[in-house]
């Protein structure tokens, strides 16, 4: 039933390189600070945090356990834990998930290519926000150019997994996670530096300690059943679960890793880099008096026009937009091998062959993505076009039943002895600890994730 001779990470560092760059990515840089800011700023947070702690660890730690007892990919993690019982269509879906994330991520992760060479070339100078947003506009609805970067940037995701573990994605993800976690904290302190900005006359526009507020002042009159739902959704978006990242992530990692510690870990820095995010975005934009738009309107319009206006604005601006871009592929490559590792192992082809067929398929989905902006701007699946289709079904509906599912067999259809020695075999836990994150995983979680369901599909409330 083991596969022989399967690539595996190396080293501890390399296993929460790829599991952090797995989680941070396009969820942490625009979604998250625009949420924050919008959704009540500190008192989403306490709800953020709250749901990663509670609900999302013990998911992740669940997912982490299911790929490391069973070394195979996450559909047949399910068939070796739990032979001839339907359980390995929670894999199924997780690689139809990762089909459909991937083929809108890619899009906008082709969009962030482009910014890069926009920033090369300088030519955000001297444009206002709204000549950037004309110009934003213009790019996504041509119907070549980002298909163009899309492409692009499929084409790199694929060479980083046809590397396989260590040599691709541990080697990349070991150099390009600091280089992130380098930028970004460098773009937060020059953000929070920036200080009081006055007209020549001496009138003050704006200060970025307004930013802070915007981000971190908790406001819980702006709490509501929807924000709740929405702090839960991005806790399994932006730590990758519930579709079997980190279930094929898992897999590949050897019996000394301590597997509690690296999910603490990896939730950890996913929420500091969402957090640092947010602190690099909101004092520049209150220093310059720009209303905090949202999503990539806040991004590709927006933060330019105001790394303009900064000392070293060309800098900045390009450096912001590599970070974007490196966030996003390290994603990706963690989107792409959930669906290699699966067809790779069950359809014994090639490691080439699997991650060629499997990325040029969701490269032409992903052209559809982005002509959903141009050419096929009329066709429409339940009132969606699209993008927006992949979207809605992969975050609302196949990722939180995923994560439900995950928990309920982690809970239920495995040995409550399987599970504890497998999390615990590098390090000792306090049973009171352990039985609490059992009990989430038996009933909390299931029945959390089960009510966000049905609030957002509309069968609840
Ligand atoms: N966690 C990624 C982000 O925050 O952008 C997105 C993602 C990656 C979701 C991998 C799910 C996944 F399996």
């Amino acid at each position: 039933m083991s596969i022989p001779n399967r690539d595996s990470f190396t080293s501890k560092f390399g296993v929460i390189a790829a599991a952090a760059g797995s989680a941070v990515g396009l969820g942490n840089i625009w979604k998250f600070p625009y949420e924050v800011g919008q959704n009540g700023g500190g008192a989403f947070l306490i709800l953020y945090f709250f749901f990663v702690v509670v609900i999302g660890l013990p998911v992740m730690m669940s997912e982490f356990v299911i790929g490391r007892k069973t070394n195979v990919n996450a559909v047949r993690a399910f068939k070796k834990l739990s032979p001839n019982k339907p359980w390995y269509l929670t894999g199924v879906m997780g690689v139809a998930a990762a089909f459909m994330i991937l083929s809108f991520y890619g899009v906008v992760a082709g969009w962030t290519l482009e910014y890069i060479h926009l920033a090369i070339i300088n030519a955000f100078k001297g444009q206002s926000p709204e000549e950037l947003s004309k110009g934003f506009n213009g790019f996504i609805t041509n119907p070549i150019k980002p298909v163009i970067w899309q492409m692009i940037f499929m084409i790199l995701t694929a060479v980083v997994v046809i590397g396989g573990i260590k040599n691709g994605i541990e080697k990349i993800t070991k150099i390009l996670m600091p280089v992130l976690f380098l930028i970004i904290v460098l773009m937060g302190i020059r953000s929070l530096t920036l200080g009081v900005n006055t007209s020549e006359s001496g009138e003050i526009i704006g200060r970025s300690v307004d930013g802070l507020k915007f981000l971190f002042r908790p406001d819980f009159s702006k709490i509501d059943i929807d924000v709740v739902l929405d702090a839960l959704g991005q806790a399994f978006f932006s730590l990758s679960l519930g579709m079997g990242t980190i279930i094929t992530y898992g897999s590949y990692i050897g019996k000394n890793n301590n597997l509690k510690k690296t999910a603490v870990e990896v939730a950890f820095l996913d929420t500091l880099i969402a957090i640092l995010a947010g602190v690099a975005i909101f004092p520049a934009v209150f220093y310059f008096n720009v209303a905090p738009t949202e999503g990539p309107g806040l991004v590709f319009s927006v933060l330019p026009s105001i790394f303009q206006k900064m000392v070293g604005g060309y800098v900045w601006t390009l450096a912001f937009f590599v970070l974007f871009a490196v966030a996003a592929l390290t994603s990706s490559i963690s989107l792409l091998e959930v669906a290699v590792a699966y067809f790779a192992e069950e359809l014994k082809v090639k490691r080439v062959t699997a991650t060629i067929i499997v990325a040029s398929l969701i490269t032409i989905l992903g052209v559809a993505c982005s002509l959903s902006n141009s050419v096929l701007k009329d066709v429409t699946i339940l009132g969606r076009n699209i993008f927006d289709t992949m979207d809605h079904v992969s975050s609302n509906f196949l990722l939180p039943i995923g994560g439900m599912f995950i928990a309920i067999f982690t809970g239920w259809a495995m040995k409550k002895s399987e599970f504890f020695n497998e999390l615990t075999n590098q390090g000792a836990i306090k049973v009171k600890l352990f039985s609490g994150i059992y009990f989430i995983i038996r009933f909390v979680a299931p029945i959390a994730i089960a009510i966000v369901f049905l609030y957002s599909v509309g069968l609840l409330g």
